[in-house]
Protein backbone atom coordinates (compact mmCIF):
# COMPACT_ATOMS: atom_id res chain seq x y z
CA UNK A 1 0.00 0.00 0.00
CA UNK A 2 1.32 3.43 -1.21
CA UNK A 3 1.56 5.95 1.97
CA UNK A 4 0.56 9.19 0.96
CA UNK A 5 3.39 11.38 1.60
CA UNK A 6 3.64 15.51 0.99
CA UNK A 7 5.81 15.97 -1.87
CA UNK A 8 7.67 19.35 -1.96
CA UNK A 9 10.52 20.24 -5.05
CA UNK A 10 13.51 18.05 -4.93
CA UNK A 11 16.53 18.77 -2.59
CA UNK A 12 20.02 19.51 -3.74
CA UNK A 13 22.49 17.44 -1.84
CA UNK A 14 25.35 19.32 -1.44
CA UNK A 15 28.52 16.76 -2.04
CA UNK A 16 31.84 18.70 -2.43
CA UNK A 17 32.43 17.15 -5.94
CA UNK A 18 30.67 16.14 -8.83
CA UNK A 19 28.71 12.84 -9.51
CA UNK A 20 30.20 10.95 -11.79
CA UNK A 21 28.70 9.64 -15.05
CA UNK A 22 30.71 6.27 -15.07
CA UNK A 23 28.55 3.07 -13.38
CA UNK A 24 30.81 1.47 -11.10
CA UNK A 25 30.65 3.72 -7.93
CA UNK A 26 33.72 1.81 -6.49
CA UNK A 27 35.76 3.22 -10.24
CA UNK A 28 34.48 6.73 -10.55
CA UNK A 29 37.33 9.94 -10.94
CA UNK A 30 35.01 11.78 -9.47
CA UNK A 31 34.45 10.36 -5.74
CA UNK A 32 37.98 8.83 -6.07
CA UNK A 33 38.69 10.30 -2.67
CA UNK A 34 35.95 9.01 -0.77
CA UNK A 35 37.85 5.89 -2.43
CA UNK A 36 40.59 6.20 -0.90
CA UNK A 37 38.78 7.93 2.01
CA UNK A 38 37.05 4.19 2.65
CA UNK A 39 40.44 2.14 2.23
CA UNK A 40 41.92 4.12 4.79
CA UNK A 41 38.84 3.23 6.98
CA UNK A 42 39.13 -0.52 6.10
CA UNK A 43 43.02 -0.22 6.75
CA UNK A 44 42.36 1.23 10.12
CA UNK A 45 39.34 -1.65 11.13
CA UNK A 46 38.12 -4.01 8.66
CA UNK A 47 35.97 -6.24 10.61
CA UNK A 48 34.10 -2.85 11.33
CA UNK A 49 33.78 -1.74 7.65
CA UNK A 50 33.86 -4.83 5.87
CA UNK A 51 34.47 -4.03 2.55
CA UNK A 52 37.73 -1.68 0.67
CA UNK A 53 35.10 0.52 -1.76
CA UNK A 54 31.85 2.24 -1.34
CA UNK A 55 28.87 0.18 -3.00
CA UNK A 56 28.80 0.57 -6.51
CA UNK A 57 26.39 3.19 -8.39
CA UNK A 58 24.01 -0.28 -9.08
CA UNK A 59 23.80 -1.05 -5.87
CA UNK A 60 22.82 2.02 -4.29
CA UNK A 61 20.08 2.23 -6.50
CA UNK A 62 18.79 -1.16 -5.69
CA UNK A 63 18.78 -0.17 -2.31
CA UNK A 64 16.66 3.04 -3.30
CA UNK A 65 14.45 0.90 -4.84
CA UNK A 66 13.64 -2.10 -1.88
CA UNK A 67 13.71 0.54 0.59
CA UNK A 68 10.84 2.14 -1.08
CA UNK A 69 12.72 5.39 -0.11
CA UNK A 70 10.69 7.59 -2.69
CA UNK A 71 7.24 7.08 -0.82
CA UNK A 72 9.10 7.21 2.83
CA UNK A 73 8.55 9.41 5.73
CA UNK A 74 11.31 8.06 7.74
CA UNK A 75 14.42 6.38 6.71
CA UNK A 76 17.18 5.01 9.04
CA UNK A 77 20.80 4.18 7.27
CA UNK A 78 23.25 2.14 9.50
CA UNK A 79 26.64 2.17 8.33
CA UNK A 80 26.53 5.29 5.92
CA UNK A 81 30.62 5.30 5.49
CA UNK A 82 31.84 7.50 3.25
CA UNK A 83 28.09 8.77 2.47
CA UNK A 84 27.69 7.22 -1.53
CA UNK A 85 24.35 5.62 -0.32
CA UNK A 86 23.45 8.31 1.89
CA UNK A 87 23.55 10.78 -1.46
CA UNK A 88 21.19 8.51 -2.91
CA UNK A 89 18.88 8.00 -0.25
CA UNK A 90 18.73 11.83 -0.63
CA UNK A 91 18.48 12.28 -4.09
CA UNK A 92 14.86 9.78 -3.92
CA UNK A 93 13.75 11.05 -0.69
CA UNK A 94 10.35 13.20 -0.39
CA UNK A 95 10.71 17.01 0.63
CA UNK A 96 9.35 16.22 4.14
CA UNK A 97 10.89 12.97 5.11
CA UNK A 98 14.07 12.60 7.53
CA UNK A 99 16.84 10.38 7.00
CA UNK A 100 19.02 9.37 9.96
CA UNK A 101 22.32 8.01 9.89
CA UNK A 102 24.14 6.08 12.23
CA UNK A 103 27.68 5.58 11.41
CA UNK A 104 30.50 4.01 14.51
CA UNK A 105 33.45 5.27 12.78
CA UNK A 106 34.85 8.85 13.88
CA UNK A 107 36.59 9.64 10.89
CA UNK A 108 33.48 8.93 8.29
CA UNK A 109 31.35 10.63 10.81
CA UNK A 110 33.23 13.87 10.38
CA UNK A 111 33.60 13.45 6.51
CA UNK A 112 29.57 13.25 6.33
CA UNK A 113 29.39 15.94 8.53
CA UNK A 114 31.34 18.25 6.35
CA UNK A 115 30.12 16.69 2.75
CA UNK A 116 26.43 16.46 3.36
CA UNK A 117 24.19 19.20 4.09
CA UNK A 118 20.67 18.52 3.90
CA UNK A 119 17.85 19.63 6.57
CA UNK A 120 16.27 16.54 6.04
CA UNK A 121 19.47 14.55 7.41
CA UNK A 122 20.39 13.96 11.15
CA UNK A 123 24.33 12.21 11.15
CA UNK A 124 24.73 10.22 14.45
CA UNK A 125 28.36 8.97 15.70
CA UNK A 126 27.28 6.00 17.79
CA UNK A 127 26.54 2.36 17.39
CA UNK A 128 23.22 1.04 15.79
CA UNK A 129 22.58 -0.42 19.19
CA UNK A 130 21.60 2.92 20.22
CA UNK A 131 18.55 2.84 17.20
CA UNK A 132 15.76 3.29 19.33
CA UNK A 133 17.66 5.78 21.55
CA UNK A 134 18.36 8.28 18.51
CA UNK A 135 15.32 8.17 17.06
CA UNK A 136 13.47 8.95 20.81
CA UNK A 137 16.10 11.96 21.34
CA UNK A 138 14.96 13.03 17.89
CA UNK A 139 11.67 12.79 18.20
CA UNK A 140 11.28 10.55 14.69
CA UNK A 141 8.22 8.34 14.61
CA UNK A 142 8.52 4.40 13.34
CA UNK A 143 10.64 4.38 10.34
CA UNK A 144 9.29 2.86 6.97
CA UNK A 145 12.61 1.76 6.18
CA UNK A 146 16.32 0.73 7.74
CA UNK A 147 18.88 -0.27 5.51
CA UNK A 148 22.05 -1.76 6.57
CA UNK A 149 25.17 -2.66 5.53
CA UNK A 150 27.38 -3.37 8.40
CA UNK A 151 29.09 -6.32 8.54
CA UNK A 152 27.07 -8.71 10.64
CA UNK A 153 29.40 -11.83 9.66
CA UNK A 154 32.28 -9.81 11.83
CA UNK A 155 30.53 -8.29 15.23
CA UNK A 156 30.64 -10.21 18.05
CA UNK A 157 27.22 -12.25 17.76
CA UNK A 158 25.54 -10.66 20.91
CA UNK A 159 26.03 -7.06 19.29
CA UNK A 160 24.04 -8.40 16.00
CA UNK A 161 21.38 -10.24 18.22
CA UNK A 162 20.98 -6.37 20.21
CA UNK A 163 21.22 -4.82 16.57
CA UNK A 164 18.67 -7.32 14.94
CA UNK A 165 16.49 -6.94 17.85
CA UNK A 166 16.25 -3.03 17.83
CA UNK A 167 15.65 -2.89 14.05
CA UNK A 168 12.52 -5.47 14.53
CA UNK A 169 11.30 -3.52 17.46
CA UNK A 170 11.43 0.16 15.98
CA UNK A 171 10.52 -0.63 12.24
CA UNK A 172 6.80 0.51 11.88
CA UNK A 173 4.24 -3.02 10.55
CA UNK A 174 4.64 -2.80 6.62
CA UNK A 175 8.15 -1.54 6.89
CA UNK A 176 11.04 -2.92 5.41
CA UNK A 177 14.45 -3.56 6.43
CA UNK A 178 16.87 -4.29 3.72
CA UNK A 179 20.32 -5.59 4.23
CA UNK A 180 23.13 -5.33 1.78
CA UNK A 181 26.18 -8.30 2.68
CA UNK A 182 29.03 -9.93 1.65
CA UNK A 183 27.67 -13.47 3.41
CA UNK A 184 24.38 -14.52 4.94
CA UNK A 185 25.08 -14.46 8.59
CA UNK A 186 22.63 -11.55 9.00
CA UNK A 187 19.78 -13.63 8.32
CA UNK A 188 20.10 -16.18 11.25
CA UNK A 189 20.16 -13.00 13.55
CA UNK A 190 16.76 -11.25 11.76
CA UNK A 191 14.92 -13.82 10.53
CA UNK A 192 14.10 -14.77 14.12
CA UNK A 193 12.48 -11.32 14.46
CA UNK A 194 10.99 -10.89 11.06
CA UNK A 195 10.83 -14.04 9.45
CA UNK A 196 12.18 -15.11 5.92
CA UNK A 197 13.35 -12.49 3.96
CA UNK A 198 13.43 -11.69 -0.03
CA UNK A 199 17.02 -12.30 -1.06
CA UNK A 200 18.54 -11.05 -4.44
CA UNK A 201 22.45 -10.59 -5.84
CA UNK A 202 24.14 -7.37 -7.10
CA UNK A 203 26.70 -8.51 -8.63
CA UNK A 204 27.19 -4.84 -10.32
CA UNK A 205 29.29 -4.18 -7.62
CA UNK A 206 32.82 -4.95 -5.86
CA UNK A 207 32.51 -7.66 -4.60
CA UNK A 208 29.25 -8.94 -5.03
CA UNK A 209 26.74 -8.87 -2.19
CA UNK A 210 23.33 -10.16 -1.89
CA UNK A 211 20.65 -7.98 -0.22
CA UNK A 212 18.06 -9.00 2.00
CA UNK A 213 14.41 -7.37 1.96
CA UNK A 214 12.33 -8.34 5.22
CA UNK A 215 9.11 -6.84 5.82
CA UNK A 216 7.85 -6.19 9.24
CA UNK A 217 3.88 -8.13 9.63
CA UNK A 218 1.49 -5.83 10.08
CA UNK A 219 0.53 -7.57 12.84
CA UNK A 220 3.31 -8.93 15.18
CA UNK A 221 3.48 -12.33 16.43
CA UNK A 222 3.09 -11.13 19.74
CA UNK A 223 -0.01 -9.46 19.11
CA UNK A 224 -1.12 -12.50 16.95
CA UNK A 225 -0.27 -14.57 20.80
CA UNK A 226 -2.26 -12.03 22.53
CA UNK A 227 -5.11 -11.81 20.34
CA UNK A 228 -5.53 -16.08 21.04
CA UNK A 229 -5.52 -15.59 24.84
CA UNK A 230 -7.92 -13.12 24.67
CA UNK A 231 -10.25 -15.61 22.52
CA UNK A 232 -8.92 -18.05 24.96
CA UNK A 233 -10.43 -16.00 27.50
CA UNK A 234 -13.67 -14.68 25.84
CA UNK A 235 -14.83 -18.70 25.50
CA UNK A 236 -14.25 -18.80 29.55
C1 LIG B 1 30.26 -1.96 4.09
S1 LIG B 1 30.44 -0.34 4.81
C2 LIG B 1 29.10 0.49 3.96
C3 LIG B 1 29.40 1.94 3.69
C4 LIG B 1 28.44 2.67 2.73
N1 LIG B 1 27.07 2.62 3.20
C5 LIG B 1 28.52 2.12 1.34
O1 LIG B 1 27.64 1.32 0.97
O2 LIG B 1 29.45 2.45 0.62
C6 LIG B 1 29.82 -0.59 6.47
C7 LIG B 1 29.79 0.66 7.36
O3 LIG B 1 29.17 0.32 8.60
C8 LIG B 1 29.86 0.97 9.67
N2 LIG B 1 29.56 0.20 10.89
C9 LIG B 1 30.05 -1.00 11.28
N3 LIG B 1 29.52 -1.38 12.44
C10 LIG B 1 28.64 -0.42 12.82
C11 LIG B 1 27.76 -0.24 13.93
N4 LIG B 1 27.67 -1.15 14.92
N5 LIG B 1 26.99 0.87 13.99
C12 LIG B 1 27.06 1.82 12.98
N6 LIG B 1 27.88 1.71 11.92
C13 LIG B 1 28.66 0.61 11.82
C14 LIG B 1 31.30 0.93 9.20
O4 LIG B 1 32.12 1.85 9.91
C15 LIG B 1 31.16 1.24 7.72
O5 LIG B 1 31.14 2.62 7.50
Amino acid sequence: MKTDVPRSPPHRVKRHYGHSVLPLGNFDVGPLRDSFRFLRGFARNPAQVGSVVPSSRYLEQRLVRETRTADARTVVELGPGTGGTTSAFLRALPGAARLLAIELDPEFHRHLCGSLADPRLILELGSAERLAELLAAHRLPAPDAIVSGIPFSTMPPEVSDRIAAAIAQVLRPGGRFVAYQVRAHVAGYVSPYLGEPVKQWEVVNVPPVRVFTWIKPETSQSAIAAGENLKACDRD
